[in-house]
């Protein structure tokens, strides 16, 4: 039976395309600065985002981790959503490592934070409080529905922070996912902010690794960050190497992934007892009404049965996700293994 998996885009496997390259890359010591394939990837990660230098980590979790212990010191305070992946997902690491604390304010359902929440959560100079260092968003916004933040949007978000003496980072884990589904260049989006992260490890394919990009001065002080959390990597050219196919070649084909997440969320809604949150890139949340009798433990193990991996979360929802190994044959198979799942 083929598994078609929807838990996410972090199981999309490098294309042979990748492995190719992996296996001709060029290395050296990174961690010296002498790794060829590493030195490419950065710089053209840099110019891709528009800014001045960029940094090879592991994960988006490092990357994020990299940007916060960068920006801020002990006893700074980072405003950032109250459904962000840094904040709920990222094991609280800038406290734990960083002794910086986060300060949470409502997401909206499109992922934005509103102006004022933003404005209200910054301190006062005064011996009380920690002081306020650094505004986070994401884009797109993983737990509100895959949501792009406009660059309209971030444009007036950091205009607030800066003109508070603030500095803006930038979750761009799926950058490229918001730049496909809005149809403009992805520097468009991150030309305000400080600092951006974005993954090659998602929908772009490429089997590890994340870019942290900014100032030539913030990335040169994000590297001593990176070496005292251990990411410095030594021949990691032969991971440069997918991360250089996955700019060259996937990140034009994400508009694909939206349109089959779209058919998805469609045919899912012709099913009695389904509905779907709005879909505008590759991540599609759902609920069952409650006419449906089946536990939403009984919807996963039903669809699995049938070769369909996807997420029970938290309140019913479910969250499918479209990538690069996902056709249009298997969003057809699906929607078909839901209604039998269902019947
Ligand atoms: C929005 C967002 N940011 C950061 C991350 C962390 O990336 P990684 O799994 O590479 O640590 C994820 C992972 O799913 C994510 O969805």
């Amino acid at each position: 039976m083929k598994i078609i998996d929807l838990r996410s885009d972090t199981v999309t496997h490098p294309t042979p395309a990748m492995r190719e390259a992996m296996y001709r890359a060029e290395v050296g010591d990174d961690v010296f600065g002498e790794d060829p394939t590493v030195n490419r990837l950065e710089r053209m990660a840099a110019e891709r985002m528009g800014k001045e230098a960029a940094l090879f980590v592991v994960s988006g979790t490092m990357g994020n981790l990299v940007a916060l212990l960068t920006h801020c010191g002990r006893g700074d305070e980072v405003i950032l959503g109250d459904r962000s992946h840094t904040f709920l997902f990222e094991q609280g690491g800038m406290a734990a490592l960083g002794g910086i604390t986060p300060r949470p304010v409502p997401n909206q359902p499109d992922g934005t934070l509103w102006l004022e929440d933003i404005e209200g959560a910054i301190r006062e100079d005064n011996a009380h409080f920690p002081r306020t260092r650094l505004v986070c968003l994401e884009n797109t916004h993983n737990m509100c529905n895959g949501t792009p933040l406009t660059a309209g949007y971030t444009a007036k978000a950091a205009r607030l922070a800066y003109d508070r003496g603030l500095r803006v980072h930038l979750d761009g884990a799926r950058i490229f996912n918001a730049a496909a589904a809005l149809g403009v260049d992805v520097r468009e989006l991150v030309r305000e902010v400080d600092s951006v992260m974005f993954c090659l490890s998602k929908g772009l394919c490429a089997p590890v690794g994340s870019l942290l990009c900014g100032s030539a001065d913030f990335i040169a002080e994000a590297r001593r960050a990176r070496k005292v959390v251990g990411g410095g990597m030594r021949q990691a050219g032969v991971l440069a190497a997918a991360g250089i196919v996955a700019l060259e070649q996937m990140t034009g084909l994400l508009v694909g992934d939206h349109a089959r997440a779209k058919r998805l969320a469609e045919g899912l809604e012709g099913i009695p007892g389904v509905e779907v949150a709005p879909v505008t890139t590759n991540i599609l949340y759902f609920w069952l009404t409650e006419e449906v009798s089946k536990t939403p433990e009984e919807v996963v193990d039903g669809l699995a049965e049938r070769g369909v991996l996807l997420l029970g979360r938290e309140l019913g929802r479910f969250r499918a996700v479209t990538h690069y190994w996902i056709s249009d044959e298997d969003i057809e198979a699906t929607i078909a293994a839901m209604r039998a799942t269902l019947a």
